[in-house]
């Protein structure tokens, strides 16, 4: 049973007050987090009451208490997931000792820069969405992004307890680090590239919900195989919040799809301009977006061949997502075959499978996603419409790894650098996709049995209530 305490100031289940030393640290850290939070967290809604969840233990009944809070006093708190009782290493070189509690000195490098590339893109998360609210189609949506926001903002909480409790004072510098960088700053940008791409409208958000979300799925899930057993109990309880932000991102699109293909049927038209002019998202622009967030998306896992993941493997840092499910858990032996584009073409190259390992984790990314893909699918059927959306070759706009830089195009061939800059506004969203997009997007729907036009409402609301409930009470 974790013991959770939640009187203080800040609510944890680590057992927080008997170490003071670190108590008193993080309660320096506090104001920082929170001067930043009133800067870069949503613009213009930080005295609204928002329906949110808050984490307040790790057992099932606890981790989601309903309820109107104003953002900033929402209680950001420390969780672990329970201990594992004799837990021992499942992978690599060091499989079946017993996992650490304290950080190996050999590996403190290695871990503490896992830990702040996951802590960098929680901030910068809610820094690329602050302004949405400004544009939402609904208070059930601003309510959904907020909660998404607040909860990134926990789960770099969760990296700097880490930094904070493990790694001494360059821990703590980190802790301070990732409250200045800034996502597409040019002088102190966020570290991971998707992380720096601007968010400034609904269709970009749902698809970085769905996809870049999804990548941070996927690492939590390599991490809490982790070695380390702060860093595996910590990213297990994130995983819990982390399948709420796909759910936004997912039924987002789906209930877009839904609508544009409604008003395609009923209006009989199918050409972008007039279903422009009805007011709805066209099928190509979303496919557009959805191209543009996968490609970046698809970067975040790294190179294709890398020695670092060899290594963080063989140590036992980070493991392959749900770890279980292989049969060899020292990954020695064995390829993974990759195709990578030289002189001119294509050759098939076999990879040992321990550098390989990045590659492995996008496989299971990808499948994922198609899931996602399918489901939005089946809805565009439903209305009798004949349009499907496609994940483009996961070659296809890559800034990372074998294909970085490559002309490659939606199926995955090398084309001529001018040919891709001819089609390039047919994969990618062009200025008057982007400023059509905005067009629809300039003014928030606050009222509660209000939807905007461009999408459908959802089937059902949040822990029980209506669509229509007022899950933001705006500050009068
Ligand atoms: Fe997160
Ligand atoms: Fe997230």
């Amino acid at each position: 049973m974790s013991n959770v305490i939640n009187s203080e100031r800040i609510p944890n289940n680590v057992g927080l007050s008997e170490d003071k030393r670190l108590q008193r640290a993080l309660e320096e850290w506090q104001p920082n987090y929170l001067k930043w939070w009133n800067e870069m967290g949503p613009e213009g809604f930080q005295r609204d009451q928002i329906f949110l969840r808050t984490a307040i233990s790790v057992d099932s009944d606890g981790w989601a208490n309903f309820g109107h809070v104003k953002m900033p006093d929402y209680r950001w708190g420390i969780f672990l997931a329970d201990a594992v009782k004799d837990r021992t290493i499942g992978f690599g070189d060091n499989m079946g000792q017993p996992v650490w509690q304290q950080v190996p000195g050999e590996h403190r490098n290695s871990l503490r820069r896992l830990i702040v590339t996951q802590g960098d893109t929680e901030p910068a998360s809610v820094e690329q969405q602050r302004l949405l609210g400004h544009s939402c189609p609904s208070l059930y949506d601003l309510r959904n992004l907020f909660q998404v926001n607040v909860e990134e903002g926990r789960h770099l909480w969760a990296m700097v307890y880490l930094l904070h409790s493990h790694f001494g004072r360059d821990g703590r510098e980190e802790a301070e680090a990732l409250l200045e960088r800034r996502s597409g700053d040019v002088d102190k940008p966020r570290i991971l590239g998707a992380f720096n791409e601007p968010c400034t409208d609904w269709l970009s958000f749902f698809m970085f919900t769905f996809f870049t979300d999804r990548d941070g799925k996927f690492q939590l899930l390599a991490l809490a195989e982790s070695a380390f057993d702060p860093l595996s109990r910590t990213t297990r309880f994130m995983l819990t919040e982390e399948a709420h932000h796909m759910f936004v991102g997912e039924t987002g699109i789906l209930r877009m799809c839904d609508r544009t293909a409604q008003v395609m049927k009923e209006s009989g038209k199918d050409h972008p301009d007039d279903l422009r002019k009805l007011g709805v998202i066209d099928f190509g622009t979303m496919q557009r977006y959805l191209n543009l967030w996968y490609s970046l998306s698809l970067d975040l896992f790294g190179s294709e061949v890398s020695s670092n993941a060899a290594s963080f493997f063989a140590n036992g840092l980070k493991g392959r997502a749900k770890e279980d499910q292989y049969e060899d858990h020292r990954a020695l032996e064995g390829f993974y075959t990759i195709d990578r584009f030289n002189e001119g073409r294509w050759s098939k190259d076999d990879i040992p499978l321990r550098n390989a390992l990045n590659e492995v984790l996008r496989d299971a990314y990808v499948e994922d996603c198609q899931r996602g893909v399918d489901k939005w699918n089946r809805t565009i059927a439903a209305h009798g419409v004949s349009v499907v959306l496609k994940l483009p070759s996961r070659k296809f706009h890559r800034h990372v790894g074998a294909n970085a830089n490559l002309p490659i195009d939606v199926a995955g061939n090398v084309i001529a650098t001018g040919s891709f800059s001819a089609k390039r506004d047919e994969w990618l969203p062009s200025e008057s996709d982007k400023a059509f997009v905005q067009s629809l997007m300039t003014a928030p729907v606050f009222d509660p049995k209000q939807m905007a036009n461009w999408i459908s409402p959802p089937k059902q609301g949040i822990k029980g209530r209506p669509v229509d409930f007022e899950y933001v009470r705006r500050d009068a």
